[in-house]
C-alpha cells in the first residue's frame, strides 16, 4: 500500500530549541492515522509543516509523492486541514465564511454555496447558518472548522485535535464521521492526546514524545507485543478460579467486583488461550465475559511513556 504521507527526518528547531527531530512518519492510503503525544510533545509544529504553514529545519515531506512545501498548491488542492486554533473571519455568518473558503479552493459560486450547505448539515450547524462567527460557542467554531476542512472533498483530512472543545455526544458523532469518511476511502489523520477515541477510530497510531516517534504501526500489529492481563466473569467466578489457580500460564488471578483479573505468564500464554474453553466447557460454566483488562492502545502508551 503506498503512504499519502511519508516524512524523512523530518525535524524542527525554534532557536536553538529542538521541537521535532527525525520524524518518519508512514500513513498508508485508507488509514486513520493517530498522532498521539502528550502536550507539547511536538504535534501541532509537526502538523504545520505537514500543510506547508511552517518551514522544517530539515528533512523531506513527501504527500501524494509530492514534495512539501515546494508543490503546496498542488498539494493542498487535494487536503483538508482543520488547525488547533481557528476561524480568523469573526464578523461572517457561518455560511458566509464556508462559502468564503469554498470560493478560495477554486468552487464555482453555485458550488461554493451548495457545498456549505452540506458541510453544514455534516457538521450539525446548519442551524446557525446566520450567526457569526464571534457569537458562537468554542464547540461550535470546532464543528465549523471541522466543516472547512470537508469543502472540496478532499482525499486526505489533517486533523488537529479536532475534538478538544466537543461535548460528549458531540464526540460520539465525529467518531462516526470519521469512521465513515474512512469508508469512502478518505485518509485521515488526527492529533490527539485522548487514547479512547483515537482507540475507537483509528486503525494506524504514532506516538511522539519530546519531538521523536517512539511508536509507530498497524494498532493491531503494535497490540501484539505487549503484557496480558485480562477480565473473565463467568456463571461462577469461583469456580473457574479454583480451577486455574495452580496453572503455570497463571502469575496472579483474584476476584474484583464481581470480575476475574487475570495477569498470565506470558510464555506460557498459548496453552491459557487453548485450555480456558476447555475448563469453561468441564464445568458447565457460561461465559460472559473475556477480555483485556486495558485496551491494547493503553498498554502501549504505558510502556512507551513510562506511566506504567
Ligand atoms: N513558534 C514557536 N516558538 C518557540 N517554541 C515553540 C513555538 N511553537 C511551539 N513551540 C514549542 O514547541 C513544543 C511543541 O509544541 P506543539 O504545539 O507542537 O505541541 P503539541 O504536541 O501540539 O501540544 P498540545 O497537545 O498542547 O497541542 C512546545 O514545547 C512549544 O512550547
Ligand atoms: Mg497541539
Amino acid at each position: 500500500m503506498p503512504n499519502i504521507i511519508e516524512t524523512n527526518n523530518l525535524t524542527k528547531f525554534f532557536g536553538k530549541v529542538n521541537v521535532v527531530y527525525h520524524l518518519n512518519l508512514q500513513v498508508p492510503k485508507g488509514a486513520v492515522y493517530g498522532f498521539l503525544g502528550p502536550n507539547g510533545a511536538g504535534k501541532t509544529t509537526t502538523i504545520k509543516m505537514l500543510t506547508g504553514a511552517l518551514k522544517p529545519t530539515y528533512g523531506e515531506i513527501k504527500i501524494f509523492g509530492l514534495e512539501m512545501p515546494e508543490d503546496r498548491t498542488e498539494i493542498m488542492r487535494k487536503v483538508g486541514y482543520m488547525p488547533e486554533k481557528p476561524l480568523a473571519y469573526e464578523d461572517m455568518t457561518i455560511f458566509e465564511f464556508l462559502t468564503y473558503m469554498g470560493r478560495l479552493l477554486g468552487l464555482p459560486k453555485n458550488k461554493a454555496v451548495e457545498q456549505a450547505r452540506d458541510v453544514m448539515a455534516y457538521t450539525g450547524v446548519g442551524k446557525l447558518a446566520f450567526n457569526k462567527i464571534k457569537e458562537l460557542s468554542s464547540g461550535q467554531k470546532q464543528r465549523v472548522t471541522f466543516a472547512v476542512s470537508l469543502l472540496g472533498d478532499p482525499e486526505l483530512l489533517i486533523l488537529d485535535e479536532p475534538t478538544s472543545n466537543l461535548d460528549p455526544l458531540g464526540r460520539m458523532e465525529f467518531i462516526g464521521k470519521v469512521l465513515g469518511l474512512a469508508k469512502a476511502g478518505k485518509t485521515v489523520f488526527i492529533s490527539s492526546h485522548i487514547v479512547s477515541e483515537i482507540e475507537r477510530m483509528c486503525n494506524y497510531v504514532g506516538l511522539i514524545k519530546d519531538g521523536r516517534l517512539i511508536e509507530q504501526g498497524r494498532v493491531s500489529e503494535l497490540a501484539k507485543v505487549e503484557g496480558d492481563d485480562y477480565d473473565i466473569i463467568v456463571s461462577d467466578n469461583r469456580k473457574l478460579m479454583e480451577s486455574l489457580m495452580d496453572k503455570l500460564y497463571i502469575k496472579e488471578i483474584w476476584e474484583e467486583e464481581g470480575i476475574l483479573r487475570v495477569k498470565l505468564d506470558e510464555r506460557f500464554a498459548d496453552q491459557f488461550f487453548k485450555e480456558l474453553p476447555e475448563l469453561i466447557a468441564q464445568e458447565k460454566l457460561e461465559l460472559r465475559l473475556f477480555k483485556p483488562h486495558t485496551s491494547p492502545l493503553e498498554r502501549i502508551l504505558m510502556k512507551r511513556f513510562n506511566m506504567g
